[in-house]
């Protein structure tokens, strides 16, 4: 028998909507309570799915003792101070990369969730992704004999508002955080360097907050492998997701741009549909993270994304800011290769 977990979403944005519509419709969970600092959007989603418990106010989530679960995505600037509360008052924690903006305030975070014991999964979704899983079981077997190099390529149709870009830590904290990520666990291998480069190509007002619309990382790892990982705001077409690894006996290319599989077929061409956004392309993994997380909370176990995980990729990602920022190669501290 397993029980219900009731849980909390702050933050009703672009994605935690999202989490909050999936926790609804999982069988062990309950969504008891949704939090976003603009009470109508609290208010709005409460109504929608049905919940009673709906405020701006997160201390009150924290206070209610019957809530046992919490899912972090609000923007990443809130992501410290909501952590440490919920690692306070014992909560299972969920939360949206980046796990904070720096790495100070993550290893804080480390060190209280490792003191605590809380059950803290970072949501770096393609590690579910059914192609990005397939492929991690394939390179594992050796299908590809030893992994060598890894390519990333992530690009939004447009650039995030404005607001979001402030409090986000820039395009190599909020976005290739993902590919330095998926690049680790692909590679089954630590990143030991970086050399970033980055332009501002459509979006001016990105400049105000020191960041680019257009980014290229190349890394090395551990095991002498290397890899790159282009970042971009610039996709007018679509949302666009892929990745390839390739090994000494052959390649895995993983995502491609078809939302539905289906083509159109008239004189002047053939055509098929782009995925337009996050929420189409990783439908399934947003779904399938938080049925595991849900899994580890009632078996009490350690989730597939540590805490470790999302304090690893940070560090990765700040590295590859000051590349970007110095010109220069990075090397990681030896924190990433413990
Ligand atoms: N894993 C992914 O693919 C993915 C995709 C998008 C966003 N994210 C992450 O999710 C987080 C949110 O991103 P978003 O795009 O949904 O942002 P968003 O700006 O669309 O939404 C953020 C929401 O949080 C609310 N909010 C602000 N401060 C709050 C607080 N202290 N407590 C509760 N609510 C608060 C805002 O009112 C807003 O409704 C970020 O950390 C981002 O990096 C991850």
């Amino acid at each position: 028998m397993t029980n219900k977990i009731r849980t909390a979403v702050f933050g009703l944005g672009r994605l935690g909507y999202w989490h909050a519509v999936n926790v609804s419709r999982i069988r062990n969970a309950e969504l008891a309570a949704v939090c976003d600092m603009n009470l109508e959007s609290a208010q709005r989603v409460a109504k929608e799915l049905e919940v009673s418990f709906y405020t701006a106010n997160p201390d009150e989530i924290f206070q209610d003792d019957s809530i046992q679960a919490v899912i972090i995505a609000s923007p990443t600037s809130t992501h410290f101070d909501l952590l440490k509360k919920a690692a306070e008052s014992r909560k299972a924690i969920f939360v949206e990369k980046p796990l904070t903006l720096n790495l100070d305030e993550a290893l804080e975070i480390q060190a209280i969730i490792e003191k605590n014991k809380n059950i803290c999964q970072v949501g770096f979704m393609r590690r579910f992704d059914p192609a990005y899983d397939a492929a991690q079981k394939r390179i594992a077997a050796g299908d590809i004999g030893k992994p060598i190099y890894f390519r990333g390529i992530s690009r939004d149709p447009q650039s995030p508002h404005e607001a979001f870009i402030a409090h986000s830590g820039g395009i190599f904290v909020d976005v290739s955080i993902h590919d330095f990520d998926i690049a680790r666990y692909l590679m089954n291998s630590e990143i030991t360097s970086v050399n970033a480069n980055g332009s501002v190509l459509k979006y001016p007002f990105v400049k105000k907050y020191s960041d680019v619309d257009q980014s290229l990382t190349y890394f090395e790892f551990a095991s002498g492998a290397a890899g790159d990982a282009e970042a971009s705001r610039n996709a007018y077409y679509g949302y666009d997701i892929r990745a390839e690894v390739i090994g000494t006996e052959g390649s895995i290319f993983i995502g491609n741009l078809r939302h539905h599989d289906i083509h159109i077929l008239t004189k002047a061409g053939v055509t098929h549909d782009i995925l337009p956004d996050f929420p189409e392309r990783f439908v399934d993994a947003y779904n399938l993270e938080l049925v595991d997380f849900y899994r580890v909370v009632n078996e009490n176990s350690t989730p597939r994304v540590t805490v470790n995980d999302g304090v690893k990729a940070l560090e990765i990602s700040l590295a590859a800011r000051e590349s970007y920022q110095t010109g220069r190669k990075v090397e990681l501290s030896k924190l990433a290769l413990r």
